[in-house]
C-alpha cells in the first residue's frame, strides 16, 4: 500500500507517468469513467478548502466512484477529542482511498501509518500540499512544455506557503531551473527548504523583494495569498497582507509568453484586471486539479485502465 505525503514520495520517472495519465484522462474522460466503480474515497478536512476538497470529490465521481468525509473538524468526533490515528483506524473500514488536510504538521503521515488504506497528504500546516505540486506541475508541463529550463518566480508568503515549499522540493530534481524568491524578509523561506533543499541540489536561486526587478527575466511567476491562518497576531498579517499585487501596469514589464500561476484562494495579491491576459494561467490550473486528482487516485489504487 502506497501514501503521498510528499511530492518526492514519486520519483520522476512515476511523475512523468502521472502526468501522462493526467493528460489522457483530459483527452479521454469516457475512457475512465468506471475505473472507480465500486470505490470509496474519504475526505477528512480538519482545515477550511474549496478546491482540494471539491476536486477530490470531483475527481473520484468522475471515475465512478463514491465520496464520504466532513469538511471541518467541527463537523467530526475531532471536537469530541478522537484522535487522528483512531479517525483513520474507523475510516479504513468505510472508505478505500482518503485525502486528510490538518493544520498541524505530519497529521496526515501520523494517520498513514496506522491506516488501511491509503493516506494522501491534502495539505499540512505550513509544511506541504504535494496534491497542489501534482497539479502544479502538470499545469506547466501541459502549458510550457517541459519542467527543465525554467527561470521560476515565487512571490508572496514564502515562509508559511506550504504549496511553495512542496514545489520548490518538486523541481529542484529538473535541469536548468533557477529560481527567484520574492518575497518581504519576514516572509522569506524557511531554512530548511534554502540549505537542505536549494543549497544541497545546487540549485541557483536569489532572494529579493522588488516584484518589478525580477518580473522581466521570469519564465514563470508563482504567486501566492500571505496566510493569514498562520500568523500569531492580526497587526503582522495587516502590515504584510497587501505587500505585492499583480497588476496590468506589472504584467507590462514581464514577457509575452511568462505564465502566471497561484494555488488560490486569491485574495488582493492579484488584481482582477489581470485574469483576462492570456498569460494568467489560475483558473486552468485548477482545472488541471481534477485530472491531477484523478491520475493519482487511480495510480495509487493500482487502478489500470487499458
Ligand atoms: N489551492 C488550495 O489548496 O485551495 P483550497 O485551500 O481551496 O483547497
Amino acid at each position: 500500500m502506497r501514501h503521498l505525503m510528499s511530492p518526492l514520495d514519486f520519483s520522476v520517472e512515476e511523475l512523468e507517468q502521472l502526468m501522462n495519465l493526467a493528460n489522457d484522462i483530459e483527452r479521454n474522460p469516457k475512457k475512465y469513467a468506471h475505473a472507480c466503480d465500486g470505490k470509496i474515497l474519504a475526505t477528512l478536512f480538519y482545515e477550511p478548502s474549496t478546491r482540494t476538497r471539491l476536486s477530490f470529490e470531483s475527481a473520484m465521481i468522475r471515475l465512478g466512484g463514491k465520496c464520504l468525509g466532513f469538511a471541518s473538524a467541527d463537523n467530526s468526533s475531532a471536537a469530541k477529542g478522537e484522535s487522528v490515528s483512531d479517525t483513520i483506524r474507523i475510516v479504513s473500514c468505510y472508505a478505500d482511498i482518503c485525502a486528510m488536510r490538518h493544520p498541524k504538521e505530519g497529521a496526515p503521515l501520523v494517520a498513514s501509518l496506522v491506516s488501511g488504506i491509503p493516506v494522501i497528504n491534502a495539505g499540512d500546516g505550513g509544511h506541504q500540499h504535494p496534491t497542489q505540486t501534482l497539479t502544479d506541475l502538470l499545469t506547466i508541463h501541459s502549458m510550457k512544455g517541459r519542467l527543465n529550463n525554467l527561470t521560476i518566480g515565487l512571490c508572496g508568503d514564502l515562509k508559511f506557503g506550504r504549496t511553495v515549499h512542496s514545489l520548490i522540493s518538486a523541481l529542484v530534481r529538473y535541469e536548468g531551473i533557477r529560481f527567484v524568491l520574492i518575497s518581504p524578509d519576514e516572509l522569506r523561506v524557511p531554512d530548511y527548504i534554502r540549505n537542505d533543499v536549494l543549497k544541497a541540489n545546487h540549485v541557483e536561486f536569489e532572494e529579493v523583494t522588488k516584484l518589478e526587478d525580477a518580473l522581466p527575466n521570469l519564465d514563470l511567476l508563482y504567486m501566492t495569498r500571505v496566510q493569514k491562518e498562520r500568523f500569531f497576531n492580526e497587526e503582522d498579517y495587516v502590515r504584510m497582507k497587501d505587500f505585492y499585487i499583480l497588476d496590468k501596469s506589472k504584467m507590462d514589464l514581464a514577457k509575452p509568453d511568462m505564465l502566471v500561476l497561484h494555488p488560490l484562494p486569491r485574495v488582493n495579491e492579484i488584481s482582477v484586471e489581470v485574469d483576462n491576459d492570456p498569460r494568467a494561467a489560475y483558473f486552468k490550473q485548477a482545472q488541471y486539479g481534477v485530472y491531477a486528482r484523478m491520475a493519482l487516485i487511480l495510480t495509487l489504487l493500482g487502478i489500470e485502465v487499458q
